[in-house]
């Protein structure tokens, strides 16, 4: 998720100068310095103090290890911080109360959700601003996670509804992928076949739905005719319930998410 941030970031036309990466493991930090030409990566296992040396003197500074891991990161980081320092954090089910808990009092904290199509300039990336985040320092960040994607603003409270659709929704969209391409072997194709028009037809689908102004139902009902196969097929997805199977699944990512937020509080 990190690096996909870090790929929209330079796309976007930040200076990789500007920028500086840290990571546990020197293997890592290599592999980032090759893949992204002039950015500063630094190993916690060659350079303990890695996340001090990065977070000095940066105006934003995004945490992105597990959420287990991001309060303490936070307190480590906390005595390197000016206390203009925007620090934003996309770790899943980290609230803000416990992440402006863990930094310094007033310290400007933006809780962020992406996803990974990122990694591709085309992901969703929230923002919720914390107590202390000026307009300008919100829109700084913006700014800077415009190159992931499209960026929304929500508040907090909606945030765990967010990532229920766009946050776990890519892997919605890969296990459909998925069942097409079981159903195409079922129907005596060739299983490679198969994957492929799952995996092609997915995707552009996705291009279709990526038109400015694209509405997925009008799409849906461009290629339905009456009395055609794809109704037949619709409409057995409607008898059988898949878009309250859909809204379960959903509603079931949300729970767990603010299930975690209790466990990690
Ligand atoms: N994956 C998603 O779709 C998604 C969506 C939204 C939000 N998120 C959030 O994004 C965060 C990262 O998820 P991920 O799946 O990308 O995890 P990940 O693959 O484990 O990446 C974590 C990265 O942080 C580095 N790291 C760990 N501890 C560190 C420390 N103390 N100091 C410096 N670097 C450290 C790791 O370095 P090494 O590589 O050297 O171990 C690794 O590069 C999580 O908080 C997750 O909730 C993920």
């Amino acid at each position: 998720m990190n690096e996909a941030i870090l790929s929209g970031l330079l796309e976007s036309g930040t200076d990789p100068a500007d920028v500086v990466a840290t990571v546990r493991r020197a293997e890592r930090a290599a592999e980032l310095a090759e893949r992204h030409h002039g950015v500063t990566a630094i190993a916690g296992e060659e350079e303990p103090d890695n996340n001090k040396q990065a977070t000095k003197g940066s105006g934003v500074v995004i945490l992105g290890v597990k959420p287990v891991g991001i309060t303490e990161l936070a307190r480590e980081i906390s005595s390197s911080l000016s206390p203009t320092t925007v620090v934003v954090s996309v770790a899943a089910a980290v609230s803000i109360a416990q992440l402006e808990a863990a930094l310094p009092a007033g310290q400007p904290v933006i809780r962020s959700m992406p996803n990974t199509p990122a990694k591709l300039g085309r992901g969703v990336v929230s923002v919720s601003p914390g107590t202390n985040c000026t307009a300008e320092q919100l829109q700084r960040v913006k700014d800077v996670l415009h190159g992931a994607g499209t960026v929304v603003e929500v508040p907090e409270e909606q945030v765990d509804a967010l990532s229920a659709i766009s946050g776990s929704g890519p892997a919605y969209a890969f296990y459909l992928a998925e069942a097409m391409a079981a159903a195409g072997r079922e129907l005596g194709l060739d299983p490679d076949l198969s994957l492929l028009l799952a995996r092609e037809t997915v995707a552009g689908a996705g291009f279709m739905l990526a038109e400015p102004g694209a509405d997925p139902s009008a799409l849906r009902k461009a290629v339905t005719s009456p009395n055609g196969t794809t109704e037949r097929a619709i409409a057995t997805f409607d008898e059988r319930g898949l878009p309250a199977i859909i809204a379960a699944g959903a509603r079931a990512a949300a729970e767990r998410a603010a299930e975690i937020t209790r466990q990690l509080g």
